[in-house]
């Protein structure tokens, strides 16, 4: 290399480059866009909040619903408009690879298309841009999920609650769901890389780590001997408990049909396991639960609810909700109903049918007017926000050890962000917890495991006091 092409190389790698990164949709989007721009430091990359300043902006997209994606497709227009002259636009995540080269057609504005699988060819593709001048748009929707992590460079920040993912795609296909051809095939890591990936987060400050995958309860790992046999969840759970630095353990998101005995057992058996699931049950009508492919019905739920509240009694469990999905009479959402009253959620999400390309339910006859759909998601939201504000509300007078996640603690359902005076943590249920600052609150540092007083409990979070 010559002197002056040498100077001029470490000019371009020192050149401070901006990268706008937004996410749609779920936690696995969330962790995926984290690597992602953690690929990109080594290029120069520095994240901001402002689009419109940024040399390469990036969309997680969502295709879950029809208004995820078509969000997308808006911001794309607003982006396209506004972004800086000379900028590259990427659309990654589950729109680029359903779409892959349609997207285009939608928006013309894009440089780069990344699947979910693909997303650490990103770097290696901003480089050979850059390098031969490349000007047509770069689309790589390959599902190989095992590539990815092998690619992807170690962890180099964590949040005090920080994502971890074990387990990517799916091969259940429910009727109403694209994530298994977004995803592809069910992919577990290898034991050895999570233990090595949460000893890296532990070491950067993580106490609490939420392993996550679209079906995370069908994990089946290699372990670290030749023919011992694939891990389950529930021991690759009891392993991450050894770290010393990790207190809390969570998964998500699970599928009734995989609630295993181990798994469920170690509810019971594992203290840094916390009491909280997210068990997914999307009707209480046997009939649309057989016609969303979801090999299970109300009772087999229910029963699964009972054993784990044999095993860990105060445990909270949380739901998704379909209403209106094809075919689905009054007398089925009542079911529905029945099954959301017998169970009493601590939280739940509910949604109404969306039909998605590709998805056989998407082609059957009898679809539910909107109307009908808007109604009947009313009806169930009232009872979910009473039961979640009953939840909350149980705690007023108790007393919980709150992990303090502080400013932009992150990671999932309560994470970071108290107003003025106050402190954000998070209960060993999930809820947010805001405690007020009252003298010296130095010893409430982020990542502290403090006893808090509930005095107060709302819709969707609890205040409290540090006893
Ligand atoms: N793997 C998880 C969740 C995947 S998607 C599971 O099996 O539960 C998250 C939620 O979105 C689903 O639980 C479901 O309630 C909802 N969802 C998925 N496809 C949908 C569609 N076509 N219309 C409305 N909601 C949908
Ligand atoms: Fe979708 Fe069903 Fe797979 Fe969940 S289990 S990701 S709802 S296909
Ligand atoms: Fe959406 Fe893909 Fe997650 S479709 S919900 S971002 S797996």
């Amino acid at each position: 290399m010559t002197v002056s092409s040498e100077i001029k190389s470490s000019a371009r790698r020192a050149a401070p480059r901006r990268v706008f990164l937004k996410n749609y949709g779920c936690q696995m989007n969330v962790y995926d866009g984290a690597r992602m721009l953690e690929s990109l430091t080594p290029l120069g990359y520095q994240r901001t909040e402002d689009a419109e300043s940024a040399d390469l902006v990036i969309l997680m997209s969502c295709h879950i619903r029809a208004k995820a994606a078509e969000k997308i497709y808006s911001d794309l227009g607003r982006i396209r408009q506004k972004k800086k002259e000379g900028s590259l636009v990427a659309l990654a995540g589950c729109v680029a690879q359903a779409e892959g080269a349609e997207s285009l057609r939608r928006a013309p504005v894009l440089d780069i298309v990344l699947g979910p699988q693909s997303l650490h060819k990103l770097p290696q593709i901003l480089r050979r841009r850059e390098r031969e001048g490349i000007a047509e748009t770069s689309i790589e929707t390959a599902l190989a999920a095992d590539a990815k992590f092998r690619s992807l460079p170690p962890r180099g920040r964590a949040s005090v609650s920080a994502f971890l993912t074990v387990q990517e795609g799916c091969d259940r296909f429910c009727s109403f769901c694209v994530v298994p051809y977004t995803r592809g095939a069910e992919f577990s890591r290898p034991v050895m890389d999570i233990i090595k990936e949460a000893e890296i987060l532990a070491l950067k400050g993580a106490k609490e780590i939420i392993l996550l995958g679209q079906n995370v309860n069908a994990y089946r790992g290699r372990g670290f001997k030749r023919g011992e046999g694939l891990w389950s969840l529930a021991r690759l759970i009891k392993r991450l408990a050894h770290i010393p630095e990790i207190r809390r353990i969570r998964y998500t998101t699970s599928h009734p049909s995989d609630m295993k005995e181990d798994l469920i057992r170690a509810h019971q058996e594992e203290e840094k396991l916390m009491p909280f699931l997210h068990l997914p049950a999307q009707s209480g009508s046997e009939r649309i639960l057989k016609a969303m492919n979801r090999r299970h019905d109300a009772d087999f739920y229910w029963r699964i609810v009972k054993r784990l509240r044999e095993a860990r009694p105060d445990i909270a469990l949380s739901s998704d909700f379909i209403v209106g999905f094809p075919g689905e009479t009054e007398e089925d959402f009542q079911k529905t109903l029945a099954l959301a009253e017998r169970v009493s959620f601590a939280q739940a999400y509910s949604f109404k049918y969306s039909p998605r390309p590709g998805t056989p339910a998407a082609s059957l006859d009898n679809q539910i007017p909107e109307e009908t759909k808007q109604e009947r998601l009313t009806r169930l939201r009232l009872l979910l926000d009473a039961q979640q504000r009953r939840f909350n509300e149980s705690f007023v007078g108790r007393h919980l050890p709150v992990l303090l996640t502080g400013a932009g603690g992150g990671g999932g359902r309560g994470g970071g962000g108290g107003r003025e005076g106050q402190i954000a943590a998070k209960s060993p249920y999930g809820q947010s917890v805001y405690l007020e600052k009252e003298g010296d609150s130095r010893h409430l540092a982020p990542g502290r495991v403090s006893d808090a007083l509930i005095t107060e409990g709302y819709a969707h979070a609890l205040r409290g006091r540090a006893a």
